[in-house]
């Protein structure tokens, strides 16, 4: 066997749709019947988003916290769709955002400055133009603090800080740390001019990473990030995890369930037991984007052309991970066929249609009677395609929002005339 075969072989050996993507017969059915119509009326590739699996999700978060002093925020970036942010602002929730676009967007929702939480890095270049009264804002560094303290004196912004913990490692550079947030020698010379301005931070942000394997690493962090805050003589009263959850249904290109080692029951008594050991914290703080979102999209692409004779069949999309699904380089999501058909399955290999080998959503035991025409859902395309969505070769691809029986169509495909007019 050449390396080549070998490669060839391991990746086959190991298609989509095993336990760590299951999906149920309910699921299936629920998204079945979406995105009939909805491709019948904006065609492929598009990208389909219910209210229903939010509202559920939202509804396990209130069960698993109930009795804590937990409050969760939307990450604006994870899945920036207009009807999504609605329904979750309509409950009475706030918006993380990290950049001027997003708080713009969310001021344009009409959602409170005090509903409005301000992360990321460099605020400083563009906060200064928005003296809203009330804001949340999370300083990032010690020039963020320097330029941005006087403001938020003035316009009673309501602050935190963001501290960098060790679990921050860069993992394309091992050894050195996210550029996010203070480093522990930091924090008192911030707090020094907090206090000039006679203000003090009432939040300690953190943020570890995404897809967090288990919750005892919220744990290590919040103990990490309080016993810096003791040291430089501060007790904050929130304490903000960021987000990170795991989402259910989702494997790593191994086919691990990314989920394998987190649940909300866990997470509950990490929460608890944070609150124990630090008496002081009377508000957590959760961002959870991915977690959250996944389950409330999918994608729907068009199998364009079947192609046989390349050591395992593979078939071409109208869609793919180039332009609708980034996240496909890392996670292995459940593929099913929207018609249902009979017959055994066989590996495939799904394609997107630009001209990388790049562009694929992995291995799928699909059909063998699949053929040109039929239409794919790509499962738990929530969180980050619509964010991370390009242009390769193509247009933008339609967005449908579900609430009950009701779609709306967000955006159209995107043509080449729409492009010409300067969209
Ligand atoms: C500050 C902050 N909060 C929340 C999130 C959402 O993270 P996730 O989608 O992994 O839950 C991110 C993502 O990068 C983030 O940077």
């Amino acid at each position: 066997m050449t390396v080549n075969e070998r490669k060839r072989a391991r990746a086959v050996a190991k298609p989509g749709g095993d336990g760590a993507t299951h999906v149920s017969a309910l699921d299936l059915a629920f998204w079945r019947a979406r995105v009939g119509p909805t491709v019948a009326a904006l065609g492929t590739p598009c990208l389909i988003f219910a209210e229903e699996p939010l509202r559920q999700r939202i509804a396990e978060l209130d069960v698993a916290f109930a009795g804590l002093p937990v409050r969760h925020w939307w990450s604006f970036k994870t899945l920036p769709l207009r009807p999504a942010v609605r329904t979750w602002h309509a409950l009475g929730r706030g918006v993380e955002v990290v950049s001027e676009f997003e708080l713009r967007a969310a001021l344009g929702l009409r959602i409170p400055p005090s509903s409005i939480l301000v992360n990321g890095p460099c605020k400083h270049s563009w906060l200064p133009r928005y003296p809203l009264e009330g804001l949340r804002v999370n300083l990032d560094s010690v020039v963020e603090t320097r330029r941005l303290a006087p403001m938020a004196r003035r316009c009673g912004w309501h602050l935190g800080l963001r501290l960098s913990t060790r679990a921050e490692e860069n993992f394309e550079y091992p050894g050195i740390r996210a550029p996010f947030g203070l480093m522990p020698g930091e924090v008192g010379e911030v707090l020094r001019m907090l206090r000039r301005t006679r203000q003090l931070p009432e939040v300690l942000h953190c943020h570890l990473r995404t897809n967090v394997p288990e919750p005892r690493y919220y744990r290590e962090a919040a103990d990490e990030v309080l016993e810096t805050a003791r040291s430089a003589g501060w007790q904050p009263a929130i304490l903000d995890l960021g987000g990170g959850f795991p989402p259910a249904r989702v494997a790593s290109r191994k086919g691990t369930a990314l989920s394998a080692g987190f649940s909300l029951a866990s997470m509950r008594e990490a929460l608890i037991t944070i609150r124990a050991r630090h008496r002081g914290v009377g508000e957590i703080w959760l961002e959870n984007g991915r977690w959250l979102t996944a389950s409330c999209g999918v994608l729907a692409v068009t199998v364009l052309e079947v192609k046989e004779g390349r050591g395992v069949r593979e078939v071409i999309c109208d869609g793919g991970r180039t332009m609708q699904a980034m996240v496909a380089t890392w996670e292995r999501h459940a593929m099913r066929v929207q018609s249902a058909r009979r017959g055994p399955a066989v590996p495939t290999l799904v394609h997107g249609p630009t001209c990388m080998a790049f562009d694929n959503l992995g291995i799928h035991e699909l059909p063998r009677s699949l053929r040109a025409g039929d239409v794919l859902i790509w499962f738990d395309a929530g969180a980050y395609q619509m964010s991370w969505e390009t242009r390769f070769s193509h247009g933008h691809a339609a967005l449908a929002w579900w609430a009950g029986d009701r779609r709306t169509t967000v955006r159209p495909r995107e043509t080449a005339e729409a492009w010409l007019r300067g969209r």
